[in-house]
């Protein structure tokens, strides 16, 4: 099969069709350099250049200041969650994490075994699909960080703006719809995000982090765990996955110039999932959504229908009509859109209609 299908992927996801032609193109030999960037040397000019530009694009892209670092990391965002108590969380410190889906859940795991964390929220007893309300929130002014997970990848649970943590540096995993929406960067002590969904390809994590953090991280860490070594030495104190990295620097170059930045993508996002969410709610309550309507996310939309009979039924015949990927995850259950920044708005139109016309077929 060469034609294309709409893939509804939670992660690795569907990237811009102009990147994919780009990236063909070029891979046999990147023009001007007569070897492929699968080939070239992480030490050499044309590499150099790839990496300066990445980071360049995604500073203009999310205007990040100057006092932030950009790194390059490998390990998926799974690494960070261990990483970031490494190098972030003191021993005389605790942090305070807000669950609201399994992804935070995972991250505050993870942290646990390296030092002392806190659940400042949770939103575990309605299976995660809402945000917690304010007064639900305790946080430990002490706090050495607090930690949230901006969108919930599973239950399709996003932040529409920034918890308040005070002076508390917050550190959010922005994995799951990181470069989709604009994103005030000086309110973060560090953002991270696996760039398998919005970004770019599986194999590289994007951490950005303020100077001043860079100042906590201890002694004595395996220089590759270590957010001190990473900046001192660009993203380069071991080979870093090249391609990926290239990648995401064609990626934000199409968010830049041919998108038109994120405002622009906020709003192509915006018109894509209300196209899915009122058909979903125009649906008589045949198709019910997972997360509450003031927290739904725009990148992943959960949902299910009347029986899991009729769930399983609906997967098959939209993977047989092209849609892909729509299987929800088993701790929601249904189905799962996934709609990132790349996927074309052609695509939710045909879902939608596919919609109607099961549950004409169904109802
Ligand atoms: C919000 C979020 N955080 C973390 C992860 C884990 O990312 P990785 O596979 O890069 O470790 C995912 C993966 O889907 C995710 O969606």
């Amino acid at each position: 099969m060469s034609e294309r299908i709409f893939n509804f992927s939670a992660g690795p996801g569907v990237l811009p069709e102009s990147v994919l032609k780009q990236a063909q193109r070029d891979l046999y030999a990147l023009p001007g350099v007569g070897m492929s960037i699968l080939e070239v040397s992480h030490r050499s000019a044309p590499f150099e250049t790839v990496i300066q530009e990445a980071e360049a694009d995604l500073r203009a892209l999310l205007s990040i200041p100057d006092n932030y670092k950009v790194l390059f990391m490998q390990g998926g965002a799974s690494t960070q969650f261990a990483l970031l108590a490494m190098n972030l969380l003191p021993k005389d410190k605790s942090a305070d994490y807000l669950l609201t889906g399994s992804w935070g859940a995972a991250a505050f795991k993870e942290a646990k075994k390296l030092g002392k964390v806190r659940e400042a929220a949770s939103t575990a007893d309605t299976n995660y699909n809402r945000l917690p309300a304010s007064t639900e929130i305790t946080l430990d002014p002490d706090a050495a960080f607090v930690h949230f997970t901006s969108n919930e990848t599973i239950f399709g649970v996003e932040f529409q703006d920034e918890p308040t943590s005070g002076t508390v540096p917050l550190v959010c995993d922005m994995s799951s719809n990181f470069v989709s929406r604009p994103v005030d960067v000086s309110k973060y002590g560090m953002i991270y995000a696996g760039a398998q969904k919005n970004a770019g390809p599986a194999g590289v994590t994007i951490v950005i982090l303020r100077d001043d953090l860079l100042e906590r991280v201890p002694a004595g860490l395996p220089s590759m765990f270590d957010y001190q070594v990473m900046a001192k030495n660009g993203s380069m104190y071991n080979t870093p996955p090249c391609f990926s990295i290239y990648i995401c620097g064609l990626v934000f170059k199409w968010l830049l110039h041919e998108i038109g930045g994120l405002d622009k993508v906020l709003e192509l996002n915006q018109r894509k999932a209300k196209l899915l969410y009122d058909s979903i709610d125009h649906s008589d309550g045949y198709y019910r959504g997972h997360a509450e309507t003031n927290c739904r996310s725009l990148m992943n939309v959960p949902f299910r229908l009347p029986s899991e009979e009729l769930e399983n039924q609906f997967v098959k015949e939209a993977t047989a009509a092209g849609l892909d990927g729509l299987k929800g995850h088993r701790s929601v259950g249904g189905l799962r859109a996934s709609i990132y920044n790349a996927f074309p708005e052609a695509g939710v139109a045909r879902l939608v209609s596919f919609m109607d016309e099961f549950r004409k077929r169904n109802g």
